[in-house]
């Protein structure tokens, strides 16, 4: 494989994409797309969202040290694009789109209904990293759809129609798995004769 070799930028893809919701001390609700967003932990569960000072979430999120990062699914998109190139401080996105809202269960910010995964943060940390702050944040509850649930108790994200973002392109998941976790490793079963 010959390889080109270009400097150094942002060229981790692809990444989740979501809708991050957030309030100010008014309890106006914003919302906004995120893709620097990452695991940081298993034990307390982590996660890591890279905010520009410019962004009207930025300030939302520093006053109250509260968000949900909610999980759109494909019929969402375009809401998820608009979300991404349009500032709170221009257009109320929640009233634009008719977003339904429920409350939270540990903090005060509400999560998207049409979502069907939401994750309940609160900010441990802001680490300034010069173009993005990195907020790091705790999750203190997790909402998932009820029709994701199996009756073994099992998630099947697989079935929630999630998006992905790649070097400018909005990508959906794609439902048939090629491998579970340890499968390169897992002894076969032995049949018996
Ligand atoms: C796919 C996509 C991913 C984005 N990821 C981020 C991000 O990780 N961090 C960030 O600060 N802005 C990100 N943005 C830009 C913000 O979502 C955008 O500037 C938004 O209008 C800010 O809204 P607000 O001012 O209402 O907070 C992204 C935009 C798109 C379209």
């Amino acid at each position: 494989m010959s390889k080109e070799v270009l400097k150094g930028s942002a060229m981790l893809n692809p990444v989740p994409v979501v809708l991050v919701t957030s309030k100010n001390k008014d309890n106006k609700v914003n919302v906004f797309t995120v893709g620097w967003i990452g695991t940081a932990a298993t034990r307390p569960p982590m996660i890591t969202v890279a905010i520009r000072k410019e962004r009207l979430s930025y300030d939302y999120i520093k006053s109250t040290g509260e968000f949900v990062v909610n999980l759109p699914s494909k019929d969402m998109t375009k809401i998820v694009d608009f979300c991404g190139v349009r500032s709170g401080r221009d257009v109320d996105k929640i009233e634009k789109f008719n977003l339904e809202l429920s409350p939270s269960e540990k903090i005060s910010v509400p999560i998207i209904d049409a979502c069907p995964i939401a994750l309940e943060c609160k900010v441990k940390s802001i680490i300034p990293l010069g173009s993005h702050d990195l907020f790091l944040a705790e999750i203190l509850s997790v909402h998932v759809d009820k029709a994701l649930i199996d009756a073994k108790g099992k998630i099947h994200y697989e079935k929630a129609n999630l998006i992905n973002y790649c070097h400018g392109e909005y990508y959906p998941m794609n439902q048939k798995s090629i491998g579970k976790f340890g499968f390169s490793v897992q002894k076969k079963k032995k049949t018996k004769k």
